[in-house]
């Protein structure tokens, strides 16, 4: 796109509103609109591929699918290009609404369309695409700093701090082994073993240096184990055609925190009593599912949107995925347990 043309992939399959909005947009005074069309699914995808397209003005009802699937397939393979949807009934208005909170940028009404809205809209969705992923560009460019920020402080506190404590330790029982106020020199080595072990904890939570050492499945089994007998929650995890898979790093941190996420909701919120968390190969993609028997919640978007400082875990967690270019679903129901499913490229 440049500033004075759009070009513009109509996907559509009726003739005649294949001209009336042809028709329209030629008619668009000071933009020049460079319209390609599709008249089904599959040739709009084979499209995308060889032209440079800006804006996708897509009817959900197609010969080769129907519905808010059509919205979906198109974003799972396109999803930086904004998206119209061209709805012909009032009565496909709830699958217009459908599709705006799945991330399409607007909707129209077939038959009420003109050229000023059909213009405007076009340009709006450009625009308001690029903000979005400006947006999300800066939140993935936060969430790496704060990553690299939390490895330094952790390994400081393991390196430095930790390890000086426990030479001053080793020397406090070397100085004074043989002095009769033995008692309070043992008193005093086991309150430095305590903040030892507390430091090393806290430099774990702020980064496992286990990932780097053992890699993912591992780092997440201790994970587990660690969960299950500091929380007195029975916690299963059942792996399968992950042995030979290799992350990015950034993969492993994002991966392992989404997990760590979803086990502090699980200890601050469910009062679950068994969880399972299920591990997947399938490739390209590796699945994630994570179980509790807990009490459940009522998920609602504003809860996963929300943009507060606090509760920010359940957002976390879908832009963490959205960052690796994967799905997630967040299931609940009262009384009922929950269930995070993630699935995401490995590569
Ligand atoms: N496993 C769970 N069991 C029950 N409720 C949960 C669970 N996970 C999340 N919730 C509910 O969702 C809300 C939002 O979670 P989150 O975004 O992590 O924020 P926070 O944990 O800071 O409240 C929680 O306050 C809680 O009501
Ligand atoms: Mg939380």
């Amino acid at each position: 796109m440049d500033n004075d043309s759009i070009s513009v992939l109509l996907i559509e399959d009726n003739p005649v509103d294949i001209e009336i909005i042809k028709t329209m947009l030629k008619k668009a005074i000071d933009i020049d609109f460079i319209l390609k069309c599709s008249n089904n699914l599959s040739d709009g995808l084979k499209s995308l591929i060889q032209n440079n397209i800006d804006v996708i003005l897509l009817d959900l009802s197609l010969p080769d699918s129907d519905g808010i699937e059509t919205f979906a397939k198109i974003k799972a393979h396109t999803p930086h290009i904004p998206v119209i949807v061209l709805t012909g009934h009032m009565d496909d208005k709830a699958i217009a609404m459908k599709a705006l909170r799945a991330g399409a940028q607007d909707y129209l009404l077939k038959g009420q369309i003109n050229k000023t809205m059909i213009v405007r809209s076009l340009r709006y969705a450009i625009e308001r695409k690029r903000a979005e992923e400006f947006i999300h560009a800066l939140t993935q460019k936060f969430i790496r700093l704060q990553e690299n920020e939390r490895s330094k402080i952790a390994r400081k506190l393991h390196e430095n701090v930790a390890q000086d404590l426990s030479s001053i330790r080793l020397f406090c029982e070397n100085l004074f082994s043989d002095d009769i106020k033995n008692d309070k020199i043992k008193k005093v080595s086991s309150m430095l073993y305590n903040v030892i072990k507390n430091i090393r904890e806290i430099s774990y939570d702020l980064y496992p240096a286990t990932l780097k050492e053992l890699g993912l499945i591992p780092t997440i089994k201790i994970m587990c184990s660690d969960f299950s007998e500091k929380r007195n929650i029975s916690t299963q995890i059942h792996t399968a055609g992950v042995e030979n898979l290799k992350f990015s790093y950034e993969k492993e941190i994002n991966i392992y925190r989404i997990i760590q996420e979803a086990f502090k909701n699980i200890t601050t919120h469910s009062c679950a009593t068994n969880v399972t968390l299920r591990i997947v190969g399938a490739s390209p993609n590796i699945i994630f599912r994570i179980d509790d028997d807990g009490i459940g919640f009522k998920v609602t978007e504003e809860l996963i949107d929300n943009l507060s400082e606090e509760r920010t875990g359940l957002r976390n967690i879908e832009e963490r995925v959205k960052m690796m270019g994967g799905k997630s679903r967040i299931k609940s129901t009262p009384h009922a347990g929950t269930n995070i499913y993630f699935e995401i490229p490995v590569k």
